[in-house]
C-alpha cells in the first residue's frame, strides 16, 4: 500500500478552485501515491469526478481526509478540517498566515506539517511552484475582462462607415505580474494603455508591451525597489507627488485597473474619492488589491459600486477564482512541482527535506510547533500587530530575478497582440 494523498472540495463558498487536475493526479499516482479526490471537488473548475477517476484517483468523501498522509488544498484548513487530519499529515495550501496567528497555532496543535505556498522563494528552481505568479497572471487578465464587461462602450478604436468609436483609455497602476498581464490584455483588446509603478525596473517592461509609462521619477523612485524586487512603502512626500501626477491623468481615463501591493503592509491608497469623482460617467475602476485594503477609496470587497457621478468601482473577491478552470490547472501544477521535491522516488514515499531552502521558506508548522521564523515568536507571546513580511522570505535569491523577470516580460510580450489584430474595424 502506498501513501495517500487527499484532495478535498474547498469549503469556502467563494472558492471554486481545486488543488489537483487530472494531469497532476496521474503524475501523483505515477509517483506511487494512492490519490483520493473528494466527490465534486473539481466542480467549480469544470473537472468532473469521472475526469479525476480516469486519471487514476478514487472518488471519496470528506471523511477520507483522516487517511491522508498529504492533503492538497487551495485555502487554509478550517478547524473542522484540521480535526479530521491525522497528526503528522503534510498539508499544502495558500495559508494566508499574516494576521491569522490563532489559525497558525491551531495547525501546530493539530500536529500537521503545514506549508504556505505563497512563501515560495522566487528563485529559478522554484518558478514552477510560484502560486503568486500563476494566480496573479490570471487575475491581471480577468481584471481587464471584468472592466470590459462593466464598460458600456467598445475598447478598440473602430473606424466604420457609420462613424468612429474612440479607443478606451486604460491606466494600469502597479505593474507586477498582474499589472503586466493587464497591460498585455488591454492592448490585445485595442485599448490605449498607460501604466505606473514605483519601481524603476518596470519602465522598460511597460514600454516593451506597447504601453506608455507614467511616474514621478525622482531620487526616491530610483531606490524604490528592494533587493528582492518588491516595492517599498513610499514616503508621504513621494505619495503626494505621485497623487498630483496621477490625478490629472486619471480624470482623462475610461478604465483604471489597480494592482499595487507592498508585501506585509496594507495596499497603498492610490485613487482618492476626489480622483474617482473627476472621472467621466461610465468609467470603470477595477481594484485588484481590494482584499488587501484596496488601492481605491470607495472600493467595497465583493461588490461593484456605482458612485454618484456614475463611475463603477469593481471590487470582486478571489479574482483568479473567476477563471477557475484555468487557475486550478496552473495551481495544481504548482503544488505538484513542490510536492515532487519532497518525494523519495526509489522508496515511493514522502521524504520532507527539512534543510531544503524551499521547505525552510514555506514550512509553517511541524511536529506540534510553529516553525516558520516569522511566526514562531508570535506563537510564544501574544502580539497585537501583525509584523511586516521581510522581503527576504519571499525572494531569497535576488540574483536569479533579472533573468526571471525578463522571461516573464517576454512571455507577456509574446502573448501581446500583433498590431494587426488591433483596431478591428
Ligand atoms: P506585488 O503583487 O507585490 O505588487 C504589485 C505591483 O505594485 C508591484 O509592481 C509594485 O511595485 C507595485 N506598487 C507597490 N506600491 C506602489 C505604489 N505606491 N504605486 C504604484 N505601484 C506600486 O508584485 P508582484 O507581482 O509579486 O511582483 C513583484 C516583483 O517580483 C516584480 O519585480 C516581478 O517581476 C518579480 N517576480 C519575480 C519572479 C521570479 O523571479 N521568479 C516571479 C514573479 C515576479
Amino acid at each position: 500500500m502506498g501513501q495517500t494523498i487527499f484532495i478535498p472540495r474547498e469549503l469556502d463558498p467563494n472558492e471554486p478552485r481545486v488543488a489537483a487536475s487530472p494531469e497532476t493526479v496521474k503524475r501523483l499516482a505515477g509517483l506511487g501515491f494512492d490519490v483520493i479526490v473528494e466527490k465534486g471537488a473539481g466542480q467549480g473548475s469544470r473537472i468532473t469526478d469521472q475526469d479525476f477517476a480516469g486519471a487514476g484517483a478514487s472518488i471519496g468523501s470528506a471523511g477520507d481526509a483522516g487517511k491522508a498522509d498529504v492533503v492538497l488544498k487551495v485555502r487554509r484548513p478550517t478547524d473542522a478540517e484540521l480535526k479530521a487530519y491525522k497528526s503528522g499529515a503534510v498539508v499544502i495550501a495558500i495559508m494566508d498566515p499574516y494576521g491569522n496567528d490563532a489559525a497558525v497555532a491551531a495547525m501546530a496543535k493539530a500536529g500537521i506539517t503545514a506549508f504556505s505556498m505563497e512563501f515560495m522563494p522566487r528563485i529559478t528552481r522554484a518558478q514552477s511552484m510560484d502560486v503568486l505568479s500563476s494566480q496573479a497572471n490570471l487575475a491581471g487578465y480577468q481584471a481587464v475582462i471584468d472592466a470590459a464587461a462593466e464598460y458600456d462602450r467598445a475598447l478598440p478604436m473602430m473606424m466604420t462607415a457609420a462613424g468612429t468609436v474612440p479607443a478606451a483609455k486604460t491606466f494600469i497602476m502597479g505593474v507586477g505580474v498582474a499589472g503586466l498581464q493587464a497591460i498585455a490584455t488591454a492592448r490585445r483588446l485595442g485599448a490605449v494603455v498607460t501604466a505606473t509603478d514605483v519601481r524603476p525596473a518596470v519602465k522598460e517592461q511597460v514600454q516593451s508591451l506597447g504601453a506608455k509609462f507614467l511616474a514621478v521619477e525622482d531620487e526616491e523612485f530610483k531606490a524604490a525597489e528592494t533587493a528582492g524586487g518588491y516595492a517599498k512603502e513610499m514616503s508621504k512626500e513621494y505619495q503626494a507627488k505621485q497623487a498630483a501626477l496621477t490625478a490629472e491623468h486619471i480624470a482623462k481615463q475610461d478604465i483604471v485597473i489597480t494592482t499595487a501591493l507592498i508585501p506585509g503592509r496594507p495596499a497603498p491608497k492610490l485613487v482618492s474619492a476626489a480622483m474617482v469623482a473627476s472621472m467621466k460617467p461610465g468609467s470603470v475602476i477595477v481594484d485588484l488589491a481590494v482584499e488587501r485594503g484596496g488601492n481605491v477609496e470607495g472600493a467595497v470587497p465583493g461588490k461593484v459600486v456605482t458612485t454618484q457621478n456614475g463611475v463603477k468601482i469593481v471590487g470582486h473577491l478571489n479574482v483568479p477564482g473567476r477563471v477557475a478552470a484555468s487557475a486550478s490547472l496552473l495551481y495544481a501544477k504548482n503544488l505538484y512541482a513542490f510536492l515532487e521535491t519532497m518525494v523519495d522516488k526509489a522508496a515511493k514515499a514522502l521524504a520532507v527535506k527539512r534543510d531544503d531552502e524551499l521547505v525552510k521558506a514555506t514550512m509553517l508548522t511541524d511536529a506540534g510547533q510553529v516553525v516558520h521564523p516569522n511566526f514562531a515568536k508570535a506563537a510564544e507571546q501574544p502580539r497585537t500587530e501583525p509584523a511586516a513580511i521581510p522581503a527576504t522570505t519571499m525572494v531569497a535569491d535576488a540574483s536569479a530575478k533579472p533573468a526571471a523577470k525578463k522571461a516573464a516580460t517576454k512571455k507577456a510580450a509574446a502573448k501581446s497582440p500583433s498590431s494587426k489584430s488591433e483596431g478591428t474595424a
